[in-house]
């Protein structure tokens, strides 16, 4: 009798315990903890999330989506805008056409996942996850348009940064559709 009771005031507890903890967790530590793909832990999440401030307010996981959309959208601006430099930097008629490949395939998907942020607006999630997957794939397509060394390896270095940050977008995304 008297261990039921015990038991009872027990599992009380924990139960208000655990409701007061869940209400206080940020909506951003959830999904960052939460993510389904081993490789983006909450530290990487987080280095990418923190880079808005806005994302320790958001009020749902939705409102983190919009803010991990966004990210995306201006990292793919500025990678867009790396490319370009390093077009326009080459004099090389050859492999100038080359990057000028490159630039049309950052320029198309930096205008899709510009659209991405209101489709997760109105939870259209599998829109977006599909721009994600395609987005994923960008870094790696203007890799192979390329054939010259000194070039594969400065889009390289812009291509990982991009990747990285499409990563945990496509896995935010991933979380909140579920
Ligand atoms: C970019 O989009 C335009 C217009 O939709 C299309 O014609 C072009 O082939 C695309 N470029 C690449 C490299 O996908």
């Amino acid at each position: 009798m008297e261990a039921s009771v015990i038991s009872f005031v027990a599992v009380l507890f924990l139960f208000s315990y655990s409701l007061a903890v869940s209400a206080n967790i940020a909506k951003v530590d959830e999904v960052c903890n939460n993510l389904e793909y081993w490789y983006i832990t909450p530290q990487v999440c987080h280095s990418v999330l923190d880079t808005d401030p806005q994302s320790r307010h958001a009020a749902d996981i939705n409102g983190v989506g919009v803010i991990a959309a966004n990210i995306v959208a201006k990292n793919a601006a500025q990678t867009l805008v790396s490319v370009r430099r390093i077009a326009s930097a080459t004099s090389d008629p050859k492999q100038k056409k080359q990057l000028v490949t490159c630039v049309s395939i950052y320029t198309n998907i930096s205008f899709k996942l510009n659209a991405v942020v209101a489709s997760i607006k109105s939870r259209k999630y599998s829109a977006a996850l599909e721009v994600m997957g395609e987005a994923i794939a960008v870094p790696m397509m203007c890799y192979n348009a390329v054939t010259y060394d000194n070039l594969k390896k400065e889009l390289d270095r812009v291509g990982i940064q991009f990747s990285t940050v499409v990563s945990v977008g496509q896995a935010v995304v991933n979380y909140i559709s579920r």
